[in-house]
């Protein structure tokens, strides 16, 4: 069974502390002109485990990513990464943006490797890390092809090995495969949780799906609707050893499924 904590009042934010904490979110709050986004928002996020954003279009998922990846100020509170504020963006936090955010006159190749172009990495080097990832996302052979000749899972796919190229601890993943059909949308979860698994980094990821989020996740924080503050929190505990189809056949995860829409349903009333 997962451990769901319910909070029937929100305004009591459910406790996330966690021993080995790398991000550490505190009183967050953002405020875009006369519309609050994000009330007192208060997490931690273990390393080395995915920790998802679930909630509501709206609710201040996108902006919590991109105030921790320093892209976003916060109005009040503050976010530490490995202990050091975060006062804007660092190489120890990588971003996969809802939108691709590609360079669209470059190559796959160097897209790929674009941040290791600005740590100042050899040309050998960068080639040779980026390889490996766009072998790792399955684009071999598309190295170069611009992103105008890409479907957009192929897109989203050059995000992500560009992502996982600078190797940064912090991987922060807004709605990755919202732009993909539902067949390669489980092909790339799967993949996610094989890279998961063979790097040990720790990932921050956004997504709209209950499905996918019980499926990836170590740890769903399900946000309120406008202003988002965290409501639940939900460690599903699935065998990960299992395969694919009996993951989504395990009644472990078709419970924490149908208890997170209960918790969603709440909102809906
Ligand atoms: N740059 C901005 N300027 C003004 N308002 C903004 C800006 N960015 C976001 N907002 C508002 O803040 C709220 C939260 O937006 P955000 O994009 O963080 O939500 P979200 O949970 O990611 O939504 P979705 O699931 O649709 O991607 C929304 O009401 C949105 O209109
Ligand atoms: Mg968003």
């Amino acid at each position: 069974m997962s451990q769901i904590r319910l909070r029937e009042d929100v305004s009591a934010a459910p406790d996330t502390c966690v021993e080995d904490a790398v991000v550490k979110v505190r009183g967050i709050c953002k405020t875009y002109g006369d519309v609050e986004a994000l009330r007192n928002v208060d997490l931690d996020v273990a390393r080395g485990k995915l920790t998802t954003l679930l909630g509501p279009s709206g609710c201040g998922k996108t902006t919590l990513l991109k105030i921790v990846a320093g892209l976003v100020p916060a109005t009040r509170g503050e976010i530490r990464v490995n202990g050091k504020v975060v006062t804007g963006p660092g190489p120890e936090r990588a971003f996969v943006f809802q939108d691709f955010a590609l360079m669209p006159w470059a190559t796959v190749m160097r897209n790929v490797a674009f941040g290791l172009e600005l740590k100042g990495v050899g040309e050998a080097e960068r080639r040779r890390t980026a390889q490996r990832y766009i072998d790792e996302v399955g684009l071999s052979g598309f190295e170069t092809k611009y992103p105008h000749e890409l479907s957009g899972g192929m897109k989203q796919r050059v995000g992500i090995a560009r992502a996982f190229a600078v190797n940064a601890d912090v991987l922060l993943m807004d709605e990755p495969f919202s732009a993909v059909d539902e067949q390669n949308r489980r092909k790339f979860q799967e993949d996610l949780l094989r890279l998961v698994a063979l790097e040990r980094k720790t990932f921050i990821f956004v997504t709209h799906s209950i499905e996918e989020a019980v499926y990836v996740s170590d740890r769903i924080v399900l946000l309120s609707p406008r202003p988002g503050r965290i409501s639940q929190v939900i460690d599903p505990a699935i065998d990960r050893s299992a395969s694919p189809d009996e993951i989504r056949r395990d009644p472990g995860y078709l419970d924490t499924v149908e208890e997170i829409w209960n918790g969603l349903r709440h909102y809906a009333e």
